[in-house]
């Protein structure tokens, strides 16, 4: 299996903390580590690095706890970036923020029309773009996507409220194969991604409780939070590398490795 080089995009947890509950997973009431999730955040960034991955850096803004989970950050394919519109109040100041580093960077600029909680609903597959819905993206975001992406969009409906973003509960492992927990998504998508992806790999309910979706695969090496066991051996069985990394701090927040990370996809030539 071939790795692509990716270029990423990440926020250093300076500011991490469970001030707010908005998932299922967060207790502001708990103990966090804010320099713990600091030392396991940057061993995720050094692992992508050690793959040979491009990582930047957006600057955290104090009182946004949430802003290192860069994957809400919005969505970037073919050089065009879309903007994000948080759900949720307490989120809303992180999309000016990462719309100004697209903006800096160079990207073709779009606005969200409606709720988008960027690449944490929104995952390149193939040609497909599989959008997320149910909990935050709002539905109606997909036809937008659609429009201004030009990839068929398929939505899928979330229905179990601790698998709140599409990333929590799928993972694009290349561009024919995905790994997801059936149980996270409605009947009708569930068939769905029957059809689409006959060989996807199913993860266990115990795999998704600890956040194992919650995965960047760059077609050959898939990293994944070390907890997720049985799902690491399955992509081992069919010829994945597996890389497991702790984000136990970050996961109080319901966020794990995918969600701290935000593919920069280029135009057609570098993707
Ligand atoms: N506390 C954040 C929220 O509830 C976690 C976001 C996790 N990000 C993700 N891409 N799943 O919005």
């Amino acid at each position: 299996m071939d790795a692509t080089s990716q270029r990423l995009l990440m926020c250093r947890p300076t500011y991490f903390a469970v001030d707010y509950a908005i998932n299922p997973w967060m207790d502001p009431s708990g103990p966090v580590d804010a320099a713990l999730a600091v030392r396991q955040w940057e061993k995720l960034r050094q692992t992508y690095l050690d793959l040979g991955h491009t990582v930047e850096e957006i600057t955290p803004v104090p009182g946004l706890p949430d802003m290192v989970f860069a994957a809400n950050g919005g969505t970037v394919i073919d050089g065009k970036a879309m903007a994000v519109q948080f759900r949720d109040p307490q989120r809303a100041d992180e999309a000016p923020a990462y719309r100004a580093w697209f903006e800096d960077a160079g990207f073709e600029m779009y606005d969200p029309k409606h709720v988008n909680e960027g690449e944490g609903d929104v995952l390149l597959a193939g040609d497909h773009l599989l959008a997320g819905t149910g909990f935050r993206t709002a539905h109606a975001s997909h036809a937008q996507l659609q429009e201004v992406f030009g990839y068929p969009v398929i939505t899928m409906e979330l229905v179990d409220p601790r698998f709140y973003h599409l990333d929590t509960a799928l993972t694009v492992l290349d561009e024919r194969t995905v790994a997801y927990l059936p149980e996270a998504f409605s009947p009708g998508s569930q068939a769905v991604l029957r059809r689409l992806f006959p060989d996807a790999v199913h993860a266990t309910m115990a795999d998704a409780e600890v956040l194992g979706l919650n995965a960047v695969s760059d077609g050959r090496h898939v990293v994944l939070p070390a907890q997720a066991t049985d799902l690491a051996a399955k992509l081992r069985v069919r010829g994945y590398e597996t890389i497991g990394v702790d984000l136990s701090e970050l996961r109080k927040a319901g966020g794990g490795p995918k969600c701290c990370t935000l593919r920069l996809r280029q135009g057609k030539a570098s993707k």
